[in-house]
């Protein structure tokens, strides 16, 4: 079998063509979606993350700021620039990238974005809700697997989905996303991790595999199983003296070999990365609109 490639791409292209409308309908009503960043240093990762989001807002008529601070900013000047946010009727959503330096603390920065503007779906409150199946923002990545799978033909209803990862930021909400009782989840999950003794012997009994580790070639095609859809969350830098960066980005998925036995597969980049930037700008707009009790 080769596998089907889950464009990632053309999913949230149609994604961010459906948001059009409903920005419109918000500026008849007089309102203009608002998302404020708050990017601390100069991790090179979420500098080109976070201008990649401006623009996918600019794309779709989502008014943007991005505030930066010096690495060395102290923690509660963090604290009080979200908090003037917060009070901000301009910005619906406040996203704080992470990670934050390593003389903060993640949690206590987390915890002062109001509830009502977290579209990044990570205060515990978010969390909280979405574990008891109440409408909350979801997380853009966990949000943006889902919808990889519903979209591509591959729902995960009934299916034994293994997670690989439990981070807050993917593997540990998007396993209680997918066993929620409701069509386009219900599934049968696993979360595997870096405790767990024998990855193989339970990837092999994925219908569908999601990996969220961060390791290049952590699944091997040893590790699946024939018509196995695999989603790789992954996103690794690896030495490649042929690009002019230096590096190329794979995923945690020997995709060459996989994609022999897989039924479909995310490739990096083009799968999951699109997508969580796609399904931030819905947040936004949902936030707009009055927030996930309005929907
Ligand atoms: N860093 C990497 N991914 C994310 C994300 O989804 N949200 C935030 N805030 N930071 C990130």
């Amino acid at each position: 079998m080769t596998a089907r490639i889950i464009d990632g791409k053309a999913i949230a292209k149609d994604v961010r063509a459906e948001l059009i409308p409903r920005v419109q309908a918000l500026g008849k009503r007089g309102i203009t979606p608002g998302l404020a960043f708050v990017l601390v240093g100069e991790h090179p990762a979420s500098v080109t993350y976070v201008k990649g989001k401006a623009k996918d807002c600019a794309e779709v008529g989502i008014e943007s700021e991005t505030i930066r601070l010096p690495e060395d900013t102290a923690q509660q000047q963090v604290i009080e620039l979200v908090q003037r946010l917060n009070a901000d009727d301009v910005w619906h959503g406040v996203l704080v990238q992470l990670p934050l330096p390593d003389h903060m603390d993640e949690e206590a920065v987390i915890a002062t974005v109001d509830p009502a503007k977290d579209v990044d779906g990570i205060h515990p409150q978010s969390m909280g809700k979405l574990m008891r199946g109440l409408p909350t923002y979801l997380g853009a990545t966990p949000h943006g697997v889902q919808q990889l799978l519903v979209r591509s033909g591959n729902p995960p209803d009934g299916k034994h989905v293994v997670v690989c990862g439990r981070s807050n930021l993917v593997g540990k909400p998007l396993a209680v996303l997918l066993a929620q009782k409701r069509a386009g989840a219900n599934a049968t999950v696993t979360v595997c991790h870096t405790g767990t003794p024998d990855l193989g012997e339970m990837t092999r009994q994925a219908d569908i595999l999601v990996t969220a580790m961060g390791r290049a070639g952590t699944i091997t095609a040893d590790m699946v199983r024939e018509g196995v859809v695999v989603i790789d969350v992954g996103m690794n830098a690896i030495p490649d003296a042929t690009k002019k960066s230096g590096h190329r980005l794979v995923g945690d998925v020997d995709f060459d070999a996989v994609s022999e036995k897989a039924s479909a597969i995310t490739p990096v980049p083009g799968g999951v990365g699109p997508m969580t930037r796609a399904m931030l700008l819905v947040n936004t707009v949902i936030a707009a609109e009055g927030g996930p009790d309005s929907q």
